[in-house]
């Protein structure tokens, strides 16, 4: 049995067996190969944000599989009412054969590892996306055929998504830089694990950021949760945008990716993101294929 409830808990060879996993699962899709390796096995989603991707995309894969999933929502479920995430782990451990939980606290995650006796994926926290980041490896190295040595620049927010691709980046020998304002950086023990273990830079200077990137990625400047910060963090993002200027300092066949939702005209322009469309929805489509191998990985140990 094996979670995933954040990128540091996997090593180097998980996480590229993953990623090779999702590219089989993705080739014999596009080839009519069904593989139903987790027929009869049931999926729970536990959702306390909303979702489009990874509802869907873990959905029609325990559907790809052969087995099926069940959307959860807290409004429904007791725990939204109070019950303990480590009651709620250990009786949802006795119906299901994996949990796929999106909500606020990293800790609600790790509770339901805990308490529970069958495999947690995270499908997102304040703290980190790890499932996402799995889908945007894949994506990166579909596009450059290969990881090593590659720079990534993050523009925006040091939030859930900066860390796990803090994380995901490093382990796979990616060169990664955040820039973002100095009271937004990402996790700082992530940060110095990034700095020890590989090449980070963390800056305010978006141009110094994203010269010489190969892949260029942001995301919104207010996440689930911080709505009443719009405002604030409006004033406080402007110009960590992906517009034609951060264009111009990356490599020429600079790629750029966005986990989405985006909002267009703040963290990225719509003409850079209708001039890349088809690598964003590349990587939301990969959602589909990543997640498929993270459950394999998960319910059968692959
Ligand atoms: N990128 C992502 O996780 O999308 P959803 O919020 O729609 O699941
Ligand atoms: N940082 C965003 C990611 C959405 C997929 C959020 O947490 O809302």
């Amino acid at each position: 049995m094996k979670h995933l409830l954040k990128l540091q808990d996997w090593s180097v060879e998980e996480i590229n067996e993953v990623l090779n996993l999702a590219d089989q699962l993705k080739y014999e899709k596009k080839n009519g190969i069904e593989h139903h390796l987790l027929k009869g096995k049931t999926l729970g989603m536990i959702f306390q944000k909303s979702s489009t991707r990874t509802r869907v995309s873990f959905e029609v894969g325990m559907y790809d599989l052969g087995g099926s999933a069940l959307f959860l929502s807290s409004r429904d479920l007791q725990i939204g009412r109070g019950e303990p995430v480590e009651d709620t782990a250990r009786v949802l451990s006795r119906y299901l054969d994996a949990i796929m939980i999106r909500t606020f606290a990293q800790e609600e995650v790790e509770a339901l590892a805990q308490y529970g006796s069958i495999p947690i994926i995270n499908g997102l926290t304040d703290y980190c996306h790890p499932c996402q980041v799995l889908a945007d490896l894949m994506t990166i190295r579909e596009h450059k055929g290969s990881l090593k040595g590659r720079k990534l620049c993050f523009i925006g927010d040091g939030n859930n998504m900066a860390n796990s691709l803090i994380v995901g980046g490093i382990k796979t020998g990616m060169s990664v830089t955040i820039a973002c304002p100095k009271e937004y950086q990402p996790d700082a023990k992530l940060m110095k694990w990034a700095e020890e273990n590989g090449n980070f830079v963390c800056t305010d200077n978006v141009l110094e950021g994203a010269s010489g990137a190969d892949v260029l990625y942001t995301d919104v400047w207010a996440s689930m949760g911080q709505e009443g910060e719009a405002e604030k963090r409006k004033l406080a993002f402007a110009g960590f945008q992906i517009n034609d200027s951060v264009m111009s300092v990356a490599k020429s066949d600079a790629m750029v990716q966005h986990c989405l939702p985006a909002h267009r005209e703040e963290e990225i322009t719509t003409k850079v993101f209708e001039e890349h469309a088809t690598e964003i929805f590349d990587e939301a489509e990969n959602r589909l294929h990543a997640q498929k191998a993270v459950l394999v990985k998960c319910l059968l140990g692959k």
